[in-house]
């Protein structure tokens, strides 16, 4: 809320205060419509202990029609977006009634409209926009909500929980009652009235009760429906065998909506998806967007436990359910395909979207301290540091420790409203690990450094592995302590390229110290925070030849993926020889391993990825150094390409892990073949686009000719487009693939792409795919004439009036401003004042812009 001197206030986790008020149960009745819905709320309210306050319920934008206690009316008013509400003894029903406007809700936060439908999103701080409530996650009540709506315009009515009865009315309206037996937070409602269609399934949990399930989308979705299907059932199980977490209602509903301020939702019994995480098919949706929509359902449906039964107690804990589900989701994707590309590709998320994060203006631990707004801690941070804590944890207490620890955290918590504190006691009650000093990594900001040596005594037979750590000051943090650090480490030997011994798990937990291995008889290398078992940035050593060999020899995949990453990084940061990086991504190209490892191992890291690893980011000097190294790999290594290649065609498609190795594998040869812009590779690339039978080859081929100069790229565009001009989610990939493009004139293609009839500020799917996706373009959002700054402050301004989440969202990338020269610094700050001195700015943007200006 912003204060009578207009600065928004800041909330604290040291002002947390248990409710002075408890809602056992709820009743809601909505008379549903689009221009106008009604919702009439009955309160059973309790006062929490020995409280004498008044109870104060939450209202954002609803306008009040009627309060009652207990039966008898009462003349108050809302004042700001609180309703006080005087109570003389120490209970009481307490019932209003209000309006809302779901048509012109385009916050998409409360009830709102979405292609027809009807449907809520509650967390964090949506469902103050439904109805008066204490609308914090620690006061948790049962529901019975009744939904009555136009029989034809909503033939489907859902809510969480179980249906109990429906009916049919004179006017053409039906109803439908619904009963959640779990109480929950008010963010876990959920209420949905559409046209919707159901693909049905069913399962049967461990002790044989048998779950309805069903995903609601429009009628011709349905046949896309069926790899979220199996995906969730396969999560289902996988809970069971994996953390002993079975299912607890009768039915499990997940709808799918067109426009969506995030990925999904977890509502108790009722999940509420980006129909981006649902629909796929063949024709339509890459192997990553399968790929990605099973880890979507899984983490909604995992966070039945770790969320809905377990909750936090405030806003503050959020990674108690995300950092830990974000854990879950992450084992889940790991079994179901290569374990080892699932843990490249979560590291590659966590570089490039939280290293930057606690590197810059916004950096937070993952139970912040304090926020503006907390739409604005959906982060990075929170989920995928949040992931690598509860990782750390596992890695340090063992397999059989850490499933006793989340037994006793599931026992001991179930349908309390927690802290991160509570899980980490969890953790070490059962295991009996000290987590002390661990907990540093909640409280604590920025990414630890480690420095890493190794020396070699021939006569002694020794090795000395040399650690040091460091963690640089964060906004608010200037002083840090030591953290611990679970580090994986193995020595090769620099002559046999055996290992030297078992891999071993070192707990740093000093500034510096030194670990000895014995019986070394060779030189060794140092294979480092294998598996990636601290999320930290370790700087060694260990020379280019070093790293070569590692990328040949180390058994841990990740280690072995790392080093080929690390020797290509240090190609594109100086401008030597690359002869060896090239010998050794052939050397890969020629390992036998699997198809799906080597693409990820073979590609260099990206611009944005090698700009943090410098002092100051040098644009275009990257760019041009990275273009030169690709055309240097693909030339040299050209008839290898092209066996590869060939040699990875398909016969027809599948979605097997092994097709899609083969399939990312022959794209990335796509893509080395195509860095000289070579007629071939330009007609084999536009061949592909036309004659695939699936997204991610067709998708494959027009993201290499969207770099091109080739008229095929403008062919391919257009073609593309005229395909899927009816399918939004295909049509948000054709945007993407053009704002992401390396080519000179993108600025201005993205500036007309703006003006396009197809493109919308309001719905979120779309704008990420245009402005999102350019501003993660380096070399062309940091055009130096400023135009890619304007745009996307512009971008920010227009949608704020509409949808401050999704305005807030686009406001962090002119925040790393310190990161450039002083010319672009200059202009990035010039628009971030100019969206702070707007009138009438929403909190959330106003969070994100003010503290990047610091
Ligand atoms: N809890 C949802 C999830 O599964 C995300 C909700 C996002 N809410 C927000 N205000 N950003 O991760
Ligand atoms: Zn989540």
């Amino acid at each position: 809320m912003i204060d009578a001197a207009g600065t928004p206030q800041t909330i604290r986790l040291s002002d947390y205060r248990p409710p002075a008020w408890r809602v056992p149960q709820v009743a809601l009745d909505f008379n549903l419509g689009a221009e106008s819905t009604r919702v009439t709320a009955r309160l059973t309210v309790e006062r929490n202990g020995k409280r004498s306050e008044p109870l104060v319920l939450d209202g954002q934008g609803l306008t009040l029609v009627s309060v009652k206690r207990d039966g008898v009316a009462l003349d108050v008013q809302p004042v700001g977006e609180t309703l006080t509400i005087d109570i003389p003894g120490d209970s009481a029903v307490i019932e209003t009634v209000v309006d809302i406007a779901p048509a012109t809700n385009t916050r998409l936060m409360g009830l709102y409209a979405s292609g027809g439908m009807l449907c809520t999103q509650c967390e964090a701080e949506g469902f103050r926009r439904i109805t008066f409530f204490p609308d914090r996650p620690d006061v948790l009540s049962v529901y019975d909500v009744k939904l009555t709506a136009d029989a034809a315009l909503y033939p489907v009515l859902l809510a969480n929980g179980n249906e109990v009865a429906t009916g049919q009315l004179p006017d053409g309206r039906h109803w439908a009652q619904w009963h959640d037996p779990w109480p929950k937070p008010s963010y876990l409602f959920a209420a949905v009235a559409g046209n919707l269609s159901p693909l049905r399934d069913t399962f049967v949990t461990a002790s044989g009760r048998t779950v309805d399930l069903a995903i609601w989308v429009a009628a011709d979705d349905v046949p896309r429906c069926a790899h979220a299907m199996a995906a969730l059932k396969t999560s289902m199980r996988w809970d069971e065998v994996n953390y002993g977490r079975e299912y607890d209602l009768d039915r499990f509903n997940i709808v799918a909506v067109g426009d969506f301020n995030f990925g999904a939702m977890e509502n108790k019994g009722l999940n509420i998806f980006n129909s981006r995480y649902i629909l796929a098919d063949a024709d339509t949706a890459t192997d990553a967007d399968f790929d990605a929509i099973a880890a979507v359902v899984a983490h909604e449906y995992f966070h039945n436990w770790t969320g809905n039964r377990i909750t936090c107690r405030d806003w503050f804990q959020l990674s108690l359910k995300e950092g830990l589900t974000v854990f879950r989701d992450q084992q889940f994707s790991a079994d179901q395909g290569s374990a080892a590309v699932r843990r490249i590709d979560d590291v590659r998320m966590l570089r490039a979207g939280q290293f930057p994060e606690d590197a810059g203006p916004m950096a937070h631990p993952i139970r912040p301290d304090s926020y503006i707004e907390i739409s604005n801690f959906y982060t990075a941070t929170i989920y995928n540091k949040g992931a690598e804590v509860i990782r750390m944890m596992a890695t340090l207490l063992g397999p059989d420790g850490f499933r006793a620890g989340t037994d006793l955290y599931f026992d001991r918590h179930d349908g309390q409203a927690v802290t991160t504190e509570d899980f980490v006691r969890s953790m070490e009650d059962a295991s009996g690990v000290d987590l002390a000093q661990f907990r540093n990594w909640y409280a604590q900001a920025g990414t630890p450094h480690l420095d890493a040596r190794i020396t070699h005594d021939a006569a002694a037979r020794t090795a000395q592995l040399h650690l040091s750590q460091t963690l640089a000051p964060t906004p608010g943090q200037p002083v840090k302590p030591v953290m611990q650090l679970p580090l994986r480490v193995a020595l090769f030997g620099g002559t046999t390229g055996k290992r030297l011994g078992d891999e071993r798990l070192v707990s740093l937990t000093e500034a510096s110290a030194t670990i000895d291995f014995d019986n070394i008889d060779e030189p060794p290398v140092a294979s480092l925070n294998r598996g990636f078992s601290a999320p930290i940035i370790v700087q060694s050593d260990r020379s280019r030849a070093d790293l070569a060999f590692l990328s040949a020899h180390d058994d841990d995949p990740f280690a072995r993926y790392e080093a080929l990453q690390q020797l290509g990084q240090a190609t594109l940061l100086d401008s030597g020889d690359d002869s060896d990086l090239v010998a050794a991504i052939g050397a890969t190209l020629n390992s036998g391993l699997d198809a799906a490892f080597i693409a990820e191992a073979v590609l260099l890291p990206s611009e944005a990825m090698a700009g943090d690893a410098m002092a100051v980011v040098d644009v275009d000097g990257l760019h041009t150094r990275r273009e030169a190294v690709r055309r240097r790999i693909g030339s040299d290594l050209n008839a290898q390409w092209w066996a590869v290649y060939h040699a990875n065609n398909a016969n027809r498609y599948e979605l097997t892990p092994e097709a899609k190795g083969r399939r990312r594998l022959r794209n990335v040869a796509l893509g080395y073949l195509m860095a000289n812009d070579d007629a071939e590779a330009v007609a084999t690339a536009f061949k592909q686009f036309e004659t695939a039978d699936n997204m991610t080859d067709r998708m494959a081929a027009l993201n290499v000719l969207s770099h091109s100069n080739a008229p095929e790229r403008d062919a391919a565009l257009a073609a593309f487009h005229a395909r899927y001009a009816d399918n939004a989610l295909v049509l948000d990939k054709w945007f993407s693939v053009q704002a992401m493009s390396t080519r000179a004139d993108t600025p201005a293609a993205v500036a007309a792409l703006m003006t396009h009839p197809d493109f919308s500020y309001t719905n979120p799917n779309r704008l990420r795919a245009l402005v999102g996706a350019y501003a993660a373009n380096q070399v062309r959002f940091n055009a130096a004439d400023g135009s890619g700054y304007r745009l996307v402050a512009d971008a920010v301004l227009a949608v704020d009036a509409l949808n401050p989440q999704a305005a807030a969202r686009l406001v962090s990338p002119l925040g790393r401003w310190k990161r450039f020269d002083a010319a672009r610094a200059a202009l990035m700050r010039a628009e971030l004042e100019r969206i702070v001195a707007t009138e009438g700015l929403s909190k959330d943007v106003f969070e994100i812009a003010s503290k990047s200006l610091v």
